[in-house]
């Protein structure tokens, strides 16, 4: 029976184009569990969009002297040009912006407030009277009352990533003048986290399957007892208020995001032509994981599910929530201020998608902060793609193809050795498996890599170039083993590197789309007609490192 899976990824903020710490956090470990699930004949729906409010954005706009919607609708182009090329398989990217996405939003806000879930507060509010205005969370810095961290911002700590308060802030400051703010009295409107506290508690310790980092970081907050948060702000951009009166206000963007994923289900289904198409995504057995980075843990494992269970609509809360840490960038801190980055569009310029994905998955920071190198980049794409796994298939295909009339040759009787190599491919099915099925990707392409390594082992052993000049037909079987391993990796590596494995896919002679193949061994057929393979890919010269770690930290992009 095939399964339904729900995948939502975190919503990128809309102030930026799309850098390789976003992917590997969040976007491309959703995109091969996807691809994984949907070659198992699973059904998924894996939806996203644009985060274009907030502070992020308004801050971002004011400095490139265009409105918030200018701004957001100019990075939202580009996010979806770059899933495009990178293979992000969306079944919708949509934005915060749709009406769709605010009638759901303040749907949910009427219906929590009807319930006793959000109440009305009068609450301090920075006021800068030099900028003569109220300060959005992100205009407020200062240190944080937990950790010491300085800046921490005020409606976060980037140290000990809590959520914050402006006014929690120690010495808080105007980001934009550095005055210190007044806290002015405003009616704002508050969640009512703390009536979550039992029954959160209760389901997330039934969580054994969650990553530790992703347990423990609920865990704290849980420990220290959740607080109420303010879901409104005295600004402009947003999604308003649904309630005559509260015209200067907007409702929180984290608030409001986080329902993104609700809404985006929604307009996905419409969009299909049936408008309750994302009723069973959203219920019943099926289940649901949120692609996020570890600074967006509290808002997905207590916030969302809160909000879930306060609406009341018997919504299935997250099965899983696979959050991923940080990459840095030759060795330091990602800063897209100071374009300490390697932006998306930027790389895809220059270098073609499979590699990128590559490495990103053989070194994504799944149990702690990674590091991505161009060094790192040239030397894993020449010794694994292009002299493992690319030159495995390439040699076999191209001597198979001059040596056989351009098909698959007729095989003898397998020995203990090629059955050995036969069972490792079964073995690697299965262990592949398990390991995407609990959002292991590391180990997964390692396995299939593994693979590849002992494919050319074997094909070295058995030297079946020398076997020829003797024995046409003992040269025959080895040569089909490994066209067997080949088409095995086209499978596995699928989900990573979707480009490559279509094009071995063509190169094998089948037809098919890779995906319907299914995620199962397709036996080549002997006599099947091959296609002239090229390289899978491209050797890189060292010469890039240096000119592309040049260009990190320069104000080019
Ligand atoms: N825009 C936020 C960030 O980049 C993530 C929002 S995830 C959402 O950190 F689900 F809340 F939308
Ligand atoms: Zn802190």
């Amino acid at each position: 029976m095939p399964e339904k899976i729900y995948i939502g990824v975190a919503w990128p903020y809309a102030s930026g184009p799309s850098h390789l710490g976003q992917i590997a956090g969040s976007i491309l470990p959703a995109d091969i569990f996807a691809r994984f699930h949907r070659m198992k004949g699973n059904e998924v729906l894996m939806v996203s969009g644009s985060d274009e409010h907030g502070t992020p954005i308004t801050i971002k706009a004011e400095q490139e002297n265009k409105t918030p919607k200018e701004l957001a609708h100019h990075y939202h182009n580009i996010f979806v040009d770059v899933w495009q090329k990178l293979g992000i398989t969306f079944d919708l990217f949509t934005s915060t912006e749709t009406e769709n996405h605010a009638q759901v939003a303040q749907d949910i806000f009427l219906t929590l407030l009807k319930n006793g879930y959000i109440y009305k507060e009068s609450m301090k509010q920075p006021y800068c009277a030099k900028c003569n205005r109220f300060l959005p969370d992100r205009y407020v810095e200062g240190k944080c009352p937990h950790c010491g961290f300085e800046p921490a911002r005020g409606d976060q700590c980037d140290s000990c990533g809590r959520p914050l308060n402006p006014w929690e802030l120690i010495n808080p400051h105007c980001r934009v003048c550095g005055g210190a703010p007044e806290f002015k009295d405003s009616e704002h409107f508050m969640l009512k986290l703390s009536a979550f506290q039992e029954r959160l508690q209760a389901w997330v310790n039934n969580q054994k399957h969650w990553r530790p980092t992703v347990i423990n970081a609920t865990q704290r907050y849980l420990n220290e007892g959740l607080k109420d948060r303010a879901i409104s702000r005295d600004i402009e951009w947003g999604v308003p208020l649904p309630l005559p009166g509260y015209d200067g206000k907007r409702l929180y963007v984290w608030f409001e995001a986080v329902i993104g994923y609700l809404s985006a289900s929604k307009e996905w289904a419409a969009k299909q032509g049936d408008p309750d198409k994302w009723q069973p995504f959203w219920h019943g057995g099926t289940k649901s994981y949120y692609f996020i980075g570890k600074d967006n843990i509290p808002f997905h494992t207590l916030i969302w599910p809160a909000i879930l269970l306060g609406y009341d609509k018997g919504l299935n809360l997250p099965y899983d929530v696979p959050s991923n840490e940080f990459l840095t960038i030759e060795g330091k801190k990602v800063s897209t201020s100071r374009n300490w980055a390697v932006w998306a569009p930027d790389y895809l310029s220059r270098y073609d998608p499979d590699p990128l994905r590559y490495l990103l998955t053989a070194n994504m920071p799944e149990t702690g902060d990674t590091d991505f190198s161009w060094r790192e980049y040239v030397r894993r794409n020449n010794d694994e793609l292009v002299a493992t796994y690319g030159n495995l298939a390439n040699r076999v295909l191209t001597f198979v193809y001059k040596n056989y009339d351009g098909a698959v040759p007729v095989p003898g009787e397998y020995d203990a050795r090629s059955q050995e190599i036969l069972k490792k491919v079964a073995d690697t099915f299965a262990k592949m498996d398990e390991l995407l099925s609990a959002c292991h990707f590391k180990e997964a392409i390692w396995a299939a890599m593994t693979l590849a390594q002992e494919g050319n082992r074997y094909l070295d052993e058995k030297s079946p170039w020398k076997l020829i000049k003797q024995d046409k037909q003992a040269a025959a079987t080895p040569l089909y083993v490994t066209i067997v391993v080949i088409s095995a990796l086209r499978t596995m590596f699928y989900p990573f590197l979707p480009f490559s494995s279509q094009k071995l896919s063509e190169y094998l002679g089948f037809d098919s789309n890779i995906e319907a193949d299914g995620w199962k061994l397709r036996m080549p057929q002997p006599g099947q007609k091959l296609v002239m393979p090229k390289p899978l890919f491209l050797k890189l010269e060292d010469k890039i490192i240096e000119e592309e770690t040049a260009r990190i930290g320069k104000p080019s992009y």
